[in-house]
Parts: C-alpha cells; sequence; structure tokens
C-alpha cells in the first residue's frame, strides 16, 4: 500500500466511492450522484492550502482517499480544518484509515495548522474508533441532523489539537503544502 497526494487520474474512483454512500450510506449526505468534475472543483479550490491525499495498492489501484477542507472561510478559522476519510469496501479493517489519517495529520501539522474536526453520521463504529485513535474527542451530536432514505440520521463531532494551542500562540502563518510536501 502506497500514500500519495491525491492527483487528476483519483477524481473518477473517488466520486464513484462517494456516489456508493450517498446512494447506499449515511457517511456521505449528499443526494445526487457526483461526478470526477465536481470533484476536480471540490479538491482545485483549496489544493494549495489543504491536503488530499489517496491510498493505493502495490499495482497503482485505488483504495482510498482522505480530505482536509477549510472549517470556515472566516479568518479567524485559518488554523482549523475539517477532515474526513473514505475506503473502497475491501479495504476497510486494515489499517489504511489510520495511515492516511497520520500522514494527512503529519503534513497539517508541518503546515501550521492547529485544529481539526470531523463529524461522523452515526452509528459508525469503525469511524468513531479511528477518530478515537487519532486522539480526537466528541464533543457533542446533533440530533438529528439530517434526514436521508427515509430516517432522521445523528452526526457525532470530533476535534483534535495537532499541537498544543498553547505552544501556538499566535499561531505562525498557515504554509503552503508545496512548502512543506513533495
Ligand atoms: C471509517 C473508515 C475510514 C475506517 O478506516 P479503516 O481503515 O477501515 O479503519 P482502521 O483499520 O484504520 O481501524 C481504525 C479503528 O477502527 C476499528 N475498526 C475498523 N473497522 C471496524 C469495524 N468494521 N467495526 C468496528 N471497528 C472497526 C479498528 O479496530 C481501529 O480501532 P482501534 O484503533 O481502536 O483498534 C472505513 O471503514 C471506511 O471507509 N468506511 C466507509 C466510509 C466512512 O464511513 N467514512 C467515514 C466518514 S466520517
Amino acid at each position: 500500500m502506497n500514500i500519495r497526494p491525491t492527483t487528476k487520474e483519483d477524481f473518477a474512483p473517488i466520486a464513484e466511492l462517494l456516489n456508493d454512500q450517498i446512494m447506499n450510506g449515511f457517511a456521505h449526505f449528499g443526494t445526487i450522484q457526483t461526478d470526477a468534475g465536481e470533484i476536480e472543483q471540490s479538491w482545485s479550490s483549496h489544493a494549495d492550502t489543504h491536503p488530499w491525499l489517496t491510498a493505493v495498492d502495490n499495482e497503482g489501484n485505488f483504495l482510498g482517499f482522505v480530505k482536509s477542507s477549510p472549517w470556515s472561510p472566516r479568518g479567524g478559522y485559518r488554523w482549523t480544518v475539517e477532515v474526513s476519510v473514505y475506503l473502497v469496501a475491501h479495504a476497510r479493517g486494515r489499517g489504511i484509515g489510520r495511515a492516511l489519517y497520520d500522514e494527512l495529520f503529519r503534513i497539517l501539522r508541518l503546515q501550521g495548522y492547529v485544529v481539526v474536526y470531523a463529524g461522523v453520521s452515526l452509528p459508525n463504529e469503525a469511524s468513531d474508533r479511528l477518530h478515537k485513535a487519532m486522539g480526537m474527542k466528541p464533543f457533542g451530536e446533533v440530533t438529528p441532523s439530517g434526514f436521508k432514505q427515509g430516517r432522521w440520521v445523528d452526526v457525532r463531532y470530533y476535534q483534535g489539537h495537532l499541537v498544543d494551542p498553547a505552544s501556538a500562540t499566535p499561531p505562525m502563518p498557515v504554509q503552503p503544502i508545496a512548502s512543506v510536501y513533495p
């Protein structure tokens, strides 16, 4: 298994993976199928500052991806990112989600980000355990948060610190990805 920056060739498999959650699952709250063009738009809007990583097997086949995005466009949230991770079904439960988050968090830390948030639609034990394993703490639930596939769905929110905020006062300016990662 290899982890590398997300590139153009990944947009179609990412769309397919998200469409499975959009149509059949609850990990994505979309209700209309997405496509490679929409994924490219979402990736390219913050491509210099917010890393996305892809996991592939030894033959280069797509296994999943992790993404980061701004929590909010307001200036005070510059050091705060939202993260999420999705794997194809046969890649789950083998530590790949953890490996993707480990690498993403490492890069985010080098860039100078301080706070990470994630939302987990419930129930999702694997995702709950993954976020806790990353040292993130649940700080609340929105019950219900949305309605999909005939039922109301709750969302639990997690927060984590990439560095101790007390040691980042004031935080350093956020660096572009290219200055810390190939
Ligand atoms: C959630 C997801 C990313 C987790 O990644 P993963 O590679 O399967 O998880 P890992 O193998 O790295 O394991 C992470 C933790 O979850 C636990 N876990 C993994 N699969 C599990 C399962 N099916 N049931 C319960 N716990 C599980 C592991 O034991 C580990 O916990 P631990 O550190 O306490 O032992 C993956 O299952 C997935 O893509 N699911 C579908 C999409 C999704 O729900 N994304 C999350 C959006 S918030």
